[in-house]
């Protein structure tokens, strides 16, 4: 969808609708957005609410009932699942995307994919206005806001939580549970977590609430998507991961006949591995982008085993060079959609500097996942910088060992220089002690 598309098909739908203020809303289905729902229409908006079906574990029906019921002009619930593996997923996994050593950008890498579609539908629908549940604290504002005015120019953005006359109606739980009360928004039945859940088909992520406390330790049974490594299987699970040009192009698994090829069942596979063998799981304490530190819980399965593989086969495929600099670049791109810069120029240089290096990265890789592990046995590629022969003890190959002496010895003109300067150093500060009658300046 080009932007030139995007601003003329938004303004001549926009004509037609001008008096009806419509807006797109990022619903979950949750009591937060269901609120929003019902707010929305009060202020005098046609509500069109958009639920993206990411791979998560819930009930699409429902909540596309639920907010018909809630007087939604119309609801859509998308199929997003191909469109996040192929277009956000394996692009971090070629990139080695992680943000601060840890993060695996688990929700960073759906907000883009989420904003595109509800940008679509707006398109359709003629929307003027984009509304989110997101609150005024986090990243998530940041991504759904900066992602929509890059791909819908003009957009308006409703954020009620960034609303007084929202959030002022609304100080706590129990208002917004009154609120449902008097406007039969069905209020879940099951008691609410006490802290915050996002959820696809990358990872669940766990934080606010009693988490915000950083010594606490995750409380039993919080995590929901993998076993406890302890109680992980006590046969490891074999698999093959195959990449091409840094793509996974497919996935055998230990005694199951076919490689499977296609993008969501290789992610699928992955996960289910992972999880079922505790793989993935992070307690960590994270850099917002708007300058709050925050505690979260991750559990990250699939991608985690992508991840330890890909690394390991550009160890074969990548020059020595080359991969430092991707390696600057990767913490680059990592900060970039951490911060909601997907569709930002920085960004697509970036990942467009690093596509190019993953020309090479083509070939597979062994693993084992073990009780929470993952452990690489082994990896080959068609083409490869690895030269056996040349570095082999048994064999000379194109190589002179005589030329290794000059190599250290030039190495080493700087590290002679290094102590050198040292003795000098500490000579002086000899004389000058000396000088002051032995009465030490410092020691
Ligand atoms: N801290 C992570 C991030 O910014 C996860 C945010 C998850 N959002 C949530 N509403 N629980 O990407």
């Amino acid at each position: 969808m080009t932007l030139g598309y995007v601003m003329k098909e938004r303004a001549s739908k926009q004509r037609m609708t001008e008096e009806a203020k419509i807006v797109v809303l990022a619903y979950s289905g949750g009591l937060d957005t269901s609120c929003i729902l019902v707010w929305l229409r009060q202020q005098g908006f046609q509500v069109v609410a958009y639920l993206a079906n990411l791979g998560q574990d819930e009930d699409f029906e429902d909540a596309k009932l639920k907010a018909t019921k809630l007087g939604a002009k119309e609801v859509v619930v998308e199929d997003q699942q191909l469109e996040l593996v192929q277009d956000f997923v394996w692009p971090a996994v070629s990139a080695d995307l992680i943000y601060e050593d840890r993060y695996q950008l688990g929700t960073a890498l759906a907000r883009p994919c989420i904003v595109r579609g509800i940008v679509r539908l707006a398109v359709r629908v003629g929307a003027g206005y984009i509304a989110h549940g997101a609150t005024g604290k986090g990243n998530d504002q940041i991504r759904f806001e900066l992602g929509c005015h890059a791909l819908c120019p003009g957009i308006k953005i409703v954020a009620p939580w960034k609303d007084p006359a929202f959030y002022e109606r609304f100080p706590g739980r129990q208002e917004l549970f009154e609120y449902a009360h008097t406007h039969d928004i069905p209020v879940p039945v099951t008691p609410k977590a006490p802290w915050s859940i996002d959820a696809n088909m990358v990872h669940i992520s766990y934080e606010s609430g009693i988490l915000e406390n950083p010594s606490t330790h995750p409380p039993e049974g919080i995590f929901q998507l993998t076993t406890d490594p302890e109680e992980a299987p006590d046969t490891p699970q074999y698999l093959t991961l195959t990449f091409k040009a840094g793509i996974p192009t497919s996935v055998s698994v230990k005694d199951q006949d076919t490689p499977v090829t296609d993008a969501l069942e290789i992610f699928r596979i992955c996960n289910q591995i992972g999880a079922q063998h505790g793989v993935g799981r992070i307690d960590i304490v994270e850099n917002r982008f708007i300058g709050i530190k925050s505690r979260g819980i991750y559990e990250t399965p699939g991608l985690t085993l992508l991840r330890a593989a890909h690394l390991d086969l550009e160890a074969l495929c990548l020059d020595r060079e080359v991969r430092k600099i991707k390696a600057y670049l990767s913490n680059l791109m990592a900060e970039q959609v951490y911060n909601g810069l997907w569709y930002s120029p920085e960004f697509e240089y970036t990942r467009s500097c690093i596509e190019n290096c993953q020309l090479t990265v083509t070939g597979s890789v062994d693993l084992k996942v073990y009780k929470g592990n993952v452990y690489v046995l082994g990896r080959e590629a068609p083409v490869s910088l690895y030269n056996q022969e040349l570095v082999s003890m048994d064999v000379q190959g194109d190589y002179d060992p005589i030329d290794a002496r000059g190599f250290i010895r030039i190495n080493a003109v700087r590290l002679r220089e290094h102590q050198r300067i040292k003795t000098i150093g500490s000579t002086s500060y000899r004389i000058k002690d000396q000088k002051t009658n032995g009465q030490k300046t410092s020691s």
